[in-house]
């Protein structure tokens, strides 16, 4: 649908699925599929709107993404031999995007899996006692003291690696990373950090060579010499000023707000990386964190009127949770300003972006961030709906606020919309 001049009282959900944008007619290649990386969207997404801006006159020398997460953008850029640059706060995501649009030598890729686990053996066979007091309290709450003192001799043996050469090592500080949740209590497949109690603990060298055989193979099916200019960047993108690095086209997937809180979710690998020491600090600056409310009555005064519905409406459900919210609209208010900033002339944007439900309140993010587009300047708006496999299906919180993964299949959360704007 193109909007020329936006009616905000439309109802999105009357927009017509668009088949176009709703799947892929090649498959995902598996690198995108190294480590699980909770709201990756898929790799054509990409594709499709590097095709939608070259078909719409934008020449593509450069490709942006606000929220790069594990490297979606990144690697299909790579592919297309488009120069990139992108960024996410979370450090395990930069560590996976920047893994994923690396190139690698295949024989040192061996070389270096054969050295980390000689390594690993010798300290295996001849065990010095780790000292637990130094171990991080949250470890040892999800890891049984066995899988703590193989994980460790495993993180020592590649970080050891030797020649020391940083995109070996972090190729294998990712394998390392993946396989954490399986190794830990964490209870499978849940978006919610807690522990299954009945969950049996795996082999974990067994659980790294066949993570670290599965890379090699996805690296060995990609067969490209194209080596344009990638930045990936691990900050906050509201400190983006925008002139550093311009770019012709954003593809970009943002937080929702009220779904998922990043920071716990990647507990584990910022924990056993050494990220932090306490991985709630991680939540600070992320985008959509129910734990931000600080700035209320300030915020207020900033929200355009789609987010001040929202707002308003969440407040006399739950005063908390409207002022994270007002806190949310506000950051993307900004982010939508950045995004702005960083195209070249005629430079296109692309967001792909769900709209959730909150104690019965819907959260219209997509009209929001439409409106945000609008009074920013862009031009030629255009919102598209598509649909998203029930696999990859945003959770979202219940009539109680609690985290659910919409098993029931409600249709609201089975769709999203991508929103695209044209810089003048
Ligand atoms: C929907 S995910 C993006 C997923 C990505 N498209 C992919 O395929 O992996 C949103 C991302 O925004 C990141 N994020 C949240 N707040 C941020 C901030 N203030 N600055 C940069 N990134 C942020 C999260 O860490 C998360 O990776």
């Amino acid at each position: 649908m193109i909007m020329g001049l936006i009616n905000w009282h439309l109802d999105l959900e009357q927009i017509e699925v668009s088949e176009e944008w709703n799947f892929p007619n090649i498959k995902e290649d598996s690198i995108h599929r190294i480590h699980s990386y909770p709201a990756k969207f898929p790799s054509f997404i990409t594709t499709k709107a590097i095709e939608y801006a070259k078909n719409h006159g934008v020449n593509v020398n450069t490709l942006g993404d606000l929220f790069c997460g594990c490297g979606t953008t990144a690697f299909e850029a790579k592919k297309a031999n488009i120069n990139y640059w992108g960024c996410d706060i979370n450090p395990v995501a930069t560590l996976i995007a920047k893994v994923k649009s690396e190139s690698y030598n295949i024989g040192k890729l061996y070389l270096f899996f054969e050295n980390i686990m000689q390594e690993y053996d010798k300290f295996i066979n001849i065990p010095r006692s780790i000292d637990f007091i130094t171990i991080n309290e949250r470890i040892k709450y999800w890891f049984t003291e066995s899988s703590i003192n193989e994980l460790y001799y495993l993180k020592m043996a590649i970080n050891n690696v030797k020649p020391r050469m940083c995109k070996y090592k972090n190729f294998f500080l990712v394998a390392f990373s993946n396989i954490l949740k399986p190794s830990s209590k964490w209870l499978t497949k849940s978006i919610k950090p807690q522990i299954d109690p009945k969950k049996k603990e795996i082999n974990i060298k067994e659980a790294f060579i066949i993570q670290v055989n599965t890379m090699i193979k996805a690296y060995s099916k990609v067969h490209s010499d194209f080596c344009p200019q990638i930045k990936i960047e691990t900050k906050n993108v509201l400190k983006e000023n925008g002139k550093d690095i311009k770019v012709d086209l954003i593809v970009t997937s943002p937080p929702y707000v009220t779904s998922y809180e990043y920071a716990d979710l990647h507990q584990l690998s910022t924990l056993w990386l050494d990220y932090t020491n306490d991985y709630r600090s991680l939540r600070k600056g992320t985008i959509g964190s129910v734990y931000d409310t600080t700035r209320f009555k300030k915020d207020i005064k900033l929200l355009n009127s789609t987010a001040e519905s929202i707002v308003f409406q969440l407040y006399t459900k739950d005063t908390a949770k409207s002022k994270s919210a007002a806190r949310y609209y506000v950051d993307m208010q900004n982010v939508v300003k950045i995004s702005y900033n960083k195209l070249t002339p005629k430079g296109i944007a692309v967001f792909v972006i769900g709209n959730t439900e909150y104690m019965g309140v819907r959260i219209n993010n997509a009209q929001h961030l439409a409106q945000a587009m609008q009074q920013e300047g862009y031009k030629n708006l255009e919102i598209v709906k598509r649909k998203i496999s029930r696999k990859i299906l945003t959770p979202y919180r219940d009539d109680k606020g609690m985290f659910t993964s919409a098993l029931d299949g409600r249709k609201v959360y089975s769709e999203e919309f991508i929103v695209i704007g044209k810089k003048e």
